[in-house]
């Protein structure tokens, strides 16, 4: 089966380099040359684990291949997967559907036989729809179907995810299109994955709906652990005495700094907008995405009142710049909000982060400065701030960060130590709700 991916992004990359690995013929094409050209030298634009072997194995067995021109490649195809960004549109939060709409075009003058279309980009409830009119007006002669297949991957295991989903999602307008999308995932009929076939627009808002339903988890929690601060509760217990209500369930239930990454926060905004335009508005996710604004606001005032409230000429060692480890993603990362109002109020950054440093150089001011070495971030430090939960930071040497600090004061924005354990290390240890 010739399959071709618009877009070698983050979810163009994996997904390309997965059907390869479930047996496809792949193209992954990009308007970014040099991306191109990096990949053909065997050089991954992302971080992500197992990709490089992932990506080599299936370039070497001549299933997998990168390029920029769609034509000889689309006309091929049997199924066209279009997985370009979808960032949030400035001014009203609406998905930009521009990279989505060009690639149409981009692809319907190159259909040859029949074709089917797949939006696996994030896309607002109706966008198949329009693509399927842009195709058919630029091309009045292609035969195509248009399906949506939302993706689910996580960053930072997104291989495992792509391969054992919990679920497929495809949204259909005809058997046709859903017959080749069926033979396409069939390598995961061997573990039982559930394919779940909807109509177009079902299959677009699940994808919303999950997200906003995940975000909706983790403001929920972050609101629950600052009343657990307010009357003496621990988070950790809340969190735990519910998550054991099955009808709950565990994930999703660790406080922090508020969620981040490329999709929670454009994708909780895009629906509020989608909802806000069909006259029902989504009152809950509205709320979601404030209280996440308010959350890292919180953390703000955390570290300022941590530090006797004034953070002029204070040091501060940074650990983790990421949204989240494994990944040297920044996207709308909490440390974007976080540090620049660190620093806006006096404070001095020393930071580190295994993936993200050259990321974060672009997007963070130039005061803050970069430590390759983990321990060298501590050096003569007021506190320490963990931001995101590498696993580089959980066992770090307490003793030698002591003698490197100039205070001790440890705060932990991920709850990955025990308050009573560095209490005794000699800590002035502040978490989350807890
Ligand atoms: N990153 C994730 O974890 C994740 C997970 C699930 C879904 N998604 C969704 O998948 C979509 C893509 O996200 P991403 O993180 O992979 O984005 P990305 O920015 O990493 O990649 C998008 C790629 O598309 C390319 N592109 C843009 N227009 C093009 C065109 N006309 N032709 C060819 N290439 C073009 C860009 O150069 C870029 O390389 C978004 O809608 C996102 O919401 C992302």
């Amino acid at each position: 089966m010739n399959v071709v991916m618009i877009g070698a992004g983050y979810v163009g990359l994996v997904s390309g380099a997965c059907f390869a690995e479930f047996g496809a013929n792949v193209h992954c094409l990009d308007v970014d040359a040099d991306k191109i050209a990096r990949l053909n030298e065997g050089k991954m634009p992302i971080y992500e684990p197992g990709l490089e072997d992932l990506v080599s194995r299936n370039v070497a067995e001549g299933r997998l291949h990168f390029g920029c021109d769609y034509a000889g490649i689309v006309d091929l195809a049997d199924l066209v997967f279009i997985a370009v960004g979808t960032p949030s549109r400035r001014g009203d939060g609406h998905a930009d559907l521009s990279y989505v709409y060009a690639a149409a075009r981009d692809i319907a003058g190159h259909l040859r036989g029949y074709t089917v279309v797949v939006d696996k980009s994030t896309v607002p409830v109706g966008t198949a729809r329009q693509v399927h009119r842009i195709v058919a007006e630029t091309n009045p002669d292609a035969d195509f179907d248009v399906a949506s297949n939302p993706e689910f991957l996580r960053e930072g295991a997104a291989i495992a995810d792509f391969m054992r989903p919990d679920r497929v999602v495809i949204g259909v307008q005809s058997e046709r299109a859903e017959a080749l999308l069926r033979a396409l995932y069939r390598p995961l009929n061997l573990i039982e994955s559930p394919i779940l076939v909807t109509n177009l627009e079902s299959a677009e808002l699940i994808k919303y709906a999950s997200n906003a339903f995940l975000a909706t988890k983790i403001s929920f929690i972050n609101e629950i652990a600052g009343l657990c601060e307010a009357v003496n509760a621990d988070v950790h217990a809340v969190a735990r005495g519910m998550g054991l209500d099955g009808r709950i369930g565990r994930k999703f239930l660790h406080p922090g700094p508020g969620y981040g990454g490329s999709c929670f926060p454009k994708d909780t905004l895009a629906l509020v907008r989608t909802a806000q335009e069909h006259d029902t508005p989504c009152r809950i996710v509205e709320s979601v995405v404030e209280v996440n604004a308010a959350q890292r606001a919180r953390m703000v005032r955390k570290i300022r009142e941590t530090l006797g409230g004034n953070l002029a000429g204070k040091r501060l060692a940074v650990l983790g710049l990421t949204f989240k480890p494994e990944t040297d993603d920044m996207r709308d990362a909490p440390a974007l909000a976080i540090l620049p109002a660190l620093i806006e109020k006096g404070a001095e950054v020393s930071a580190h982060d295994p993936q993200g440093m050259e990321e974060a150089k672009q997007l963070l001011p130039e005061e803050v400065q970069y430590c390759d070495e983990i321990y060298d971030t501590f050096h003569d430090a007021d506190a320490v701030v963990l931001l995101t939960e590498w696993n580089a930071y959980r066992g770090l040497d307490l003793d030698r960060i002591r003698a490197l600090m100039r205070d001790r004061i440890f705060i932990d924005l991920r709850n990955v130590y025990e308050p009573s354990e560095m209490r005794e290390q000699g800590f002035q240890y502040v978490c989350v709700g807890r």
